[in-house]
């Protein structure tokens, strides 16, 4: 009797156990359901960024117990920007955090969050010419994640079979090239090009066609006070120039290359020279690269007008918070951990992504990773802006104009000096009686 009582007594006991347990279970998942938050993050994609990012994310989540997911976009970033516009516009609750384009914040800086107060000390620590490019009025619209300047890549190896040396302008790169080309191909590479770069019409041809025409010393499209300068005779000898190049250097299909199909052609061998951003020097180096170790960088060949200069044009990405986020703490302790120091120098190590921390210029991993950052820092002080502070909401329209005007002669449609003379009067019109 008295051992079915204590029997009974302990079951109870153990079911109560039980139910106590059950319900701290269910509790701790409430509040980890209440506390916790799931942030998106929607990013353009080159090489291996999306492998990193979530890799970076799973880090977050484990110190913040969040959790993060990533939409992934095309590579283009004038594809991303007409994505984003739709989003935006339809005060799409669905993505937290954006990686911005550089030229993007002054014509969509109302769709993002003041970031001034909560990265008040953050902010200070990055290149403060980045930070300005981000502040529109007083707000500071995005915070930077990694900078951008591109580099001549060329092959080591078979400049020095030629018993040659990088070219210091547009006319050597063109002769160098060809020279190589025509060798190359004879001994059996018949694959082998001179030069590639980003010839589609899309954002990256106004990357490339700026940096020609500025290092011709022509100018930047539209000057800083808003005139339209893009139509003199520097201009047009640059891209005249650059469009004598298709077809005999670069491959025909550069009319269609983006900064990926550049480098697919370049990592298989197939090219001497390459214009293309730093992300490009890691994954050449990588295991599966047919040009491991056999090339460097140098700074772009200048024009050859007597105002001639090595011209880059300044690129990078940032991190903006969406007005119509659900989740703006989670996703602003997000982008702390992203912009920090401990990301940007793994970016900068795995990826070959530029710091906007000036510290990391100095960090010995990074140097040893990417030898070339040492001169960056002078590069990026050097770097020449798009036109997209001056045209302010227009700018992707006079991008787009610009583009579609060099690419019509790089195509040989038209000359350089009917397709800049024809551009003048189109920016005149988008313009208007102001940007
Ligand atoms: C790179 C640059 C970006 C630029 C783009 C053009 O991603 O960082 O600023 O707009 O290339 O393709």
């Amino acid at each position: 009797m008295k051992k079915t009582q204590s029997l009974k007594k302990n079951s109870f006991k153990l079911f109560r156990f039980v139910v106590v347990l059950v319900g701290l279970i269910g509790l701790m998942g409430l509040s980890g359901s209440l506390f916790s938050a799931t942030v998106s993050i929607s990013t353009g994609s080159v090489g291996k960024d999306v492998e990193a990012l979530r890799t970076y994310l799973d880090m977050w989540e484990k110190d913040t117990g969040n959790t993060a997911r990533i939409v992934t976009l095309p590579a283009s970033t004038t594809d991303q920007f007409g994505q984003y516009k739709i989003w935006l516009g339809n005060k799409n609750s669905d993505i937290d955090v954006y990686l911005l384009d550089v030229i993007w914040a002054p014509q969509i800086n109302q769709h993002f969050i003041d970031l001034s107060r909560a990265f008040s000390k953050e902010a200070k620590e990055h290149f403060p010419a980045i930070i300005a490019s981000q502040t529109i009025g007083k707000k500071l619209v995005a915070i930077p994640f990694f900078t951008d300047a591109p580099m001549l890549y060329y092959r080591k190896d078979l400049l020095s079979k030629y018993n040659t040396k990088p070219p210091k302008n547009w006319e050597e790169l063109k002769s160098i090239a060809k020279i190589i080309q025509n060798g190359e191909r004879a001994a059996g590479n018949e694959k082998m090009w001179g030069f590639v770069f980003q010839g589609n019409a899309y954002e990256g041809l106004t990357c490339d066609a700026l940096e020609w025409i500025n290092s011709y010393g022509g100018g930047s499209i539209v000057d800083a006070r808003g005139q339209i300068t893009v139509n003199n005779p520097s201009a047009v000898k640059a891209i005249d120039f650059m469009a004598t190049f298709v077809g005999d250097i670069s491959p025909p299909g550069v009319l269609t290359y983006q900064e990926e199909e550049a480098r697919g052609v370049w990592q298989l061998g197939n090219a001497v020279f390459m214009r293309n951003w730093p992300y490009a020097y890691s994954l050449g180096n990588s295991s599966d690269s047919a040009v491991r170790k056999k090339f460097d960088v140098v700074t772009l060949p200048r024009g050859t007008t007597p105002n001639s200069k090595s011209a880059a044009t300044l690129g990078g990405w940032n991190l903006g918070i969406s007005e119509y986020s659900k989740n703006k703490e989670a996703a602003i302790s997000l982008v702390k951990f992203l912009a920090g120091k401990k990301i940007q120098k793994l970016n900068a190590v795995n990826l070959s992504k530029l710091p906007t921390l000036p510290a990391l210029y100095e960090d010995k991993e990074v140097l040893k990773a990417a030898p070339f950052f040492a001169t960056m820092k002078d590069v990026l002080a050097e770097a020449v802006g798009r036109p997209s502070g001056p045209t302010q909401k227009k700018y992707n329209e006079v991008s787009k104009e610009f583009w579609t005007a060099v690419h019509a002669v790089l195509a040989g449609d038209k000359n350089a000096k009917t397709s800049l003379a024809e551009l003048e009067r189109k920016l005149k019109r988008v313009r208007g009686r102001k940007w």
